[in-house]
């Protein structure tokens, strides 16, 4: 996002907006208000917002019309509810209608924080869900690519889409599983139902289980309210396990059988809960290989993968860079308000030799670069940052190659090296991205330049 993101606070009390955009005042975002849902449609038709905090409660018009509204207009616009102590149910609703996330009040100013940044960091994501068809897009699919590779994806995905088969996605980080989740969802029959995503690299070990099952009022420290896990919430929908692999093994024994026996318990809770929810899982990591290694449960990961979906690493799909970075600076042109024609041949030459170590992610973070950056209407070789202009130099190929050229695998190892740590960095810390950099002992900004270089993403 280049413009600071705009957050919409909806509530009728003014003391409740005030606390919330008072809150909000060291958040790298601008805050707009509305006392109703009428008002805040107006707000909606007169700026862009990227985050809404709606109160359930108004008069006029209440939070859940005003969330069947904006889901009507743009389901990928984050919906935070805020809901008064007792009102669960109302919450539980709004998740199904197509809400972001929500919080109970009164509430932990870290607890709102956290969801607002997360909904926050979503809007890059999700963003990226292409509206109109672009060239070169798999037209049911709204997926780029038309290789011999994305073929063979979309073969799978026209079998299993409208099926109520579990399936599992793997592939190198960026290479677009997330899409193909959506897609998968948005193909089948429960697409108006319910979809819930969760990343388990993003959830502290100890709250996972919580996350998954809900948890009871009382269950532990903090546990003010009761609080329905992504399982209940996903009930009758799919649910999403993305980063599947990053599940702590004691919680894969829970996991296995929630997926069998379509139970569990909440968290501290007696009553055994009975859900159905289409899985489809995500990993960027050898689960056979985790198998063979111990962390990962064998009859997990065949209950998970049912049918496999491996999404091809960009650089053995190279011909469709053209038509992603089409689509990509189409978009940023749009957004950041250019009028980048293309890529110069020499540049495009050097952008299908460039390795790609996160995909397409990466590929659209340098998009958005060039198009912020160029000067001309067309992007030159100048205009790549050095790591892609060298590409050839330090590709495995060149690597392999030259085992005795210093610059080369001088290079090569330094990015290894840094990939590393940094992915160290952000596991140990959660994917926090200030504690990482305080580990890596950079700056936050450089981490995440590197990160975006990388094609690392936040969370
Ligand atoms: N084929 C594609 N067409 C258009 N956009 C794509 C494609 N593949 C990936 N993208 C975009 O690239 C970015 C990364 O994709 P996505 O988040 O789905 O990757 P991922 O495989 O889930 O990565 P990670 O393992 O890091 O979570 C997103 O912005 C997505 O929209
Ligand atoms: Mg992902």
């Amino acid at each position: 996002m280049a413009e600071r993101p705009q957050v919409l606070i909806v509530d009728d009390e003014p003391n409740m907006r005030r606390v919330l955009a008072a809150l909000l005042e060291r958040e790298p975002c601008d805050v707009l208000q509305a006392g109703d849902g009428l008002e805040a449609l107006q707000v909606l038709d007169d700026n862009v917002v990227h985050v809404v905090v709606a109160d359930l409660r108004m008069p006029n018009m209440d939070g859940i019309e005003l969330l069947k509204k904006v889901v009507a207009r743009d389901p990928n616009l984050p919906f935070v509810v805020l809901t008064a102590h007792g009102t669960v149910d109302t919450a539980v609703e709004a998740m199904k209608i197509g809400a972001f996330d929500f919080i109970t009040k009164p509430f932990e100013k870290d607890e709102l924080l956290a969801i607002l940044r997360k909904a926050l960091r979503s809007v890059r994501l999700d963003a990226a869900a292409p509206a109109p068809a672009a060239p070169g897009e798999s037209r049911r699919y709204r997926i780029i690519g038309e290789s011999e590779p994305m073929q063979q994806v979309y073969a799978i995905l026209d079998k299993v889409a409208a099926t109520p088969t579990t399936v599992l996605i793997t592939g190198e980080s960026g290479t677009g599983k997330e899409l193909v989740a959506r897609a998968l969802h948005a193909n089948s029959r429960l697409a108006a139902r319910p979809y819930i995503r969760v990343n388990c690299a993003a959830i502290p070990r100890e709250l996972i289980e919580s996350e998954f099952f809900g948890y009871e009022k009382g269950a532990f420290t903090g546990a003010v309210t009761s609080k329905p896990g992504r399982f209940e919430l996903a009930d009758g929908g799919t649910l999403f396990l993305d980063e599947i692999g990053e599940i702590p093994l004691e919680m894969q024994v829970k996991l296995l059988r929630a997926i069998q026996e379509h139970e569990f318990e909440r968290v501290g809770g007696l009553r055994t809960l009975r859900v159905n929810v289409r899985l489809i899982a995500a990993t960027n990591k050898d689960l056979a290989r985790c198998v063979a290694e111990g962390t990962f449960r064998e009859d997990l990961f065949y209950r998970l993968n049912v049918v496999s979906i491996r999404l091809p690493p960009l650089r053995e799909r190279v011909e469709d860079i053209p038509a992603l970075c089409a689509h990509f600076i189409e978009r940023f042109n749009e957004r950041l308000g250019r009028r980048i024609e293309g890529f110069e041949p020499e540049a495009m030459a050097a952008l299908r030799r460039h390795h790609w170590p996160g995909n397409v992610r990466e590929l659209e973070n340098l998009v958005e670069r060039c198009v912020l950056f160029s000067d001309g209407p067309r992007i030159g070789l100048a205009d790549l940052p050095e790591t892609v202009r060298g590409a050839a130099s330090a590709s495995p190929d060149a690597v392999a190659a030259d085992p005795l050229a210093l610059k080369t695998q001088v290079k090569a190892a330094a990015e290894r090296v840094e990939r590393d740590l940094i992915d160290r960095a952000l596991r140990v810390t959660d994917h926090n991205v200030t504690r990482a950099a305080k580990l890596l002992r950079i700056s936050r900004k450089s981490l995440q330049v590197k990160m975006r270089d990388l094609g690392l993403r936040e969370n």
